[in-house]
């Protein structure tokens, strides 16, 4: 077989990480983990407890002790689905309350230190592909491909958008719009980890490409990288 490498996803919120991800995992037969999808579940265990105060940190530590993530695949989907303590959290960590809450509580220290632990843990044998705002600097600083997604606020807020109508959810455009544009603030300006391009990572700005023309050029990296 051959060598296996580890390929990190970074980018603002909403610029098709995810898609790409998967799409790379498919065609490599690579394993794709949404780490941002282990964010949203801390952030749906905040909101189901709100007797812990998440700006207190015995009350984080008491959350962490009793948050346990996990995988499981989905044959019809053919992708893998978060698990919260057991329970299929996939649908509701996509929904208003946790997208509007997520981005605090990613700024909290001691919880981005205990994602990142089972994020590098994942992905220690290689063959992972990784997307978040922190894989390239931070989990994986020795990822053998980096890439840093962008693409601009108003394509992210259009293509959101459709996938939350697609799902039956009630949102104007404007609304995802103005969530994309504070999550990039709070993502980009916050004290710990914040989104930073790697210095060795590739920059592809995606808002006029096709999901093919970007998988072709994802690709000819990672031929690139595997010689
Ligand atoms: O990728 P996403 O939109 O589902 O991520 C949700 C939030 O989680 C995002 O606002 C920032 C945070 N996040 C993070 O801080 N670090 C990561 N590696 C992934 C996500």
């Amino acid at each position: 077989m051959p060598q296996q490498i580890n390929i990190a996803i970074d980018g603002h919120a909403s610029c098709g990480k995810s898609t790409l991800a998967k799409a790379i995992a498919k065609q490599l037969g690579y394993t794709y983990i949404d780490s941002g999808a282990m964010y949203r579940a801390v952030t749906l265990y905040f909101l189901r407890h709100p007797e812990l105060d998440f700006t207190c940190p015995p009350d984080v530590d008491e959350a962490l002790k009793n948050i346990a993530i996990s995988f499981t695949y989905n044959p019809e989907t053919g992708h893998a689905e978060t698990l919260l303590n057991g329970e299929n959290v996939e649908a509701l960590i996509r929904d208003k309350a946790v997208s509007s809450l997520v981005s605090q509580i990613s700024t909290i220290a001691e919880v981005r230190r205990f994602l990142v632990k089972q994020q590098q843990e994942l992905g220690k044998n290689k063959g992972v592909v990784m997307d978040g705002r922190d894989i390239g600097t931070v989990v994986f600083p020795d990822a053998e491909l980096k890439i840093f997604l962008t693409a601009n606020l108003d394509v992210r807020a259009q293509r959101r958008y459709n996938e939350l109508m697609d799902k039956g959810m009630q949102i104007t455009l404007e609304e995802v719009k103005q969530n994309l544009q504070s999550r990039d603030i709070t993502d980009s300006t916050r004290e710990i980890t914040p989104l930073l391009q790697a210095p060795d990572a590739v920059l592809i700005d995606n808002s006029y490409l096709t999901r093919e023309k970007q998988l072709e050029l994802v690709m000819e990296l990672v031929a690139q990288k595997m010689k």
